[in-house]
């Protein structure tokens, strides 16, 4: 007993001296790209430890939106002990880092100590599970929603895998989710799979894995992702519908209420842009969902408009906004860190 307790102290402080050496030997220089992490091992590493907070980019862009940024960067800051990591298509193994210029987003999420950004490499991804032998042999181009449907596949297999949380590239967070496994409500009986995390392994999500091969049909929207999640969470907790701000568990499974991360429901997501009367806390959520995919007008963040976007850019991913919505021009000589001008 003693001497195994020993013996994960020791691993932990390994790990531990481990990631100090990383965060300590992170440049500070925001515009400076850098590739820190690329080896499979160190991913491992990072991402054994259970409680990584993950990203997916199924595209080949390699430069993030600014919504993407600012996702990533207020996760870096809610959740400053745990890595952030990336997971990007366009980052093949062997790639030159991208020039400063024409990656500001990249470069500067590169910098932020604790996000790692690591090439998308789906067969080793999806090693070891269910999804494996389906991904080997679809046809990939023959798919309707094949960014969706890969995207879905992989966030349930890096999860089952490691634990941690998944997260969509349009959540904005705003205070950690003090939950080990739980899913979003994103209705009554509906489940979202934009947001979620698991403890490591667990048979929630390898039940999800076999049940997307199964039933595997790309032509229907959603059908391996909120509606998989839904399908499955029904099997597997008798659910009751939403009362004020409650959450429901059934066995070790929180479902959370539709207000943690969709406060504005998306029929109304152009709430987002607009100039609020108020100032709003969000007391009752973690993260905000800004439903990108309902924003086919391309709206976006800007500079002075005092939108609640706005607002919510500055207090949650200040770098992005210093950097890539305020503009070089509002920076400072060794102004990182200070407060503006
Ligand atoms: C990127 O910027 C850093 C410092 O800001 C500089 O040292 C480096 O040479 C630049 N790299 C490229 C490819 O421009
Ligand atoms: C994959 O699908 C494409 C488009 O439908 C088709 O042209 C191609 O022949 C298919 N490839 C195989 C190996 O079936
Ligand atoms: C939200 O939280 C803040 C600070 O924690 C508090 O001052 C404020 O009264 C809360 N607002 C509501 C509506 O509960």
């Amino acid at each position: 007993m003693l001497r195994e307790l020993r013996l994960s102290l020791s691993l932990t402080l390994l790990l531990a001296c481990g990631f100090l050496y990383r965060f300590a030997f992170k440049p500070h220089c925001f515009f400076s790209c850098r590739l820190t992490s690329q080896s499979q091992q160190e991913l491992e590493v990072l991402l054994g430890q259970g409680h990584s907070i993950v990203f997916l980019e199924t595209s080949e862009r390699t430069e993030p939106s600014l919504l993407a940024s600012c996702a990533v960067e207020s996760a870096a800051k809610t959740y400053p002990q745990q890595p952030v990591v990336f997971f990007m298509k366009g980052l093949s193994n062997s790639m030159r880092l991208p020039p400063n210029s024409t990656h500001p987003a990249f470069c500067l999420l590169s910098a932020i100590s604790n996000v790692f950004l690591f090439p998308l490499d789906m067969e080793r991804l999806l090693e070891d599970t269910p999804l494996l032998s389906w991904y080997t042999h679809v046809n990939t181009s023959a798919q309707s929603n094949w960014l969706h449907v890969s995207s879905d596949a992989a966030r349930l297999a890096v999860i089952w895998k490691y634990g941690g949380i998944y997260l969509d590239t349009d959540v904005i967070s705003i205070r950690p989710v003090p939950e080990d496994n739980f899913l979003a409500a994103q209705a009554s009986h509906f489940s979202s799979n934009g947001v979620f995390g698991f403890l490591p392994r667990h048979p929630f999500l390898w039940g999800c894995m076999e049940n997307f091969v199964e039933h595997y049909d790309s032509d229907i929207w959603g059908h391996q992702g909120p509606d998989l999640l839904s399908r499955m969470l029904r099997v597997w907790c008798r659910l009751g519908d939403f009362q004020e701000v409650s959450d429901q568990h059934c066995a070790d499974l929180s479902f959370l209420h539709p207000r943690r991360f969709y406060p504005i429901p998306y029929p109304q997501w152009r709430r987002y842009y607009e100039v609020w009367d108020s100032d709003h806390s969000f007391n009752d959520s973690y993260a905000l969902h800004l439903w990108n995919y309902m924003n086919q007008e391309g709206k976006t963040v800007e500079r002075g408009s005092n939108t609640l976007v706005e607002k919510l850019y500055r207090k949650h991913c200040p770098l992005t906004y210093r950097h890539l919505i305020q503009g070089p021009k509002a920076l400072g000589p060794g102004e990182l860190g200070s407060s503006n001008r």
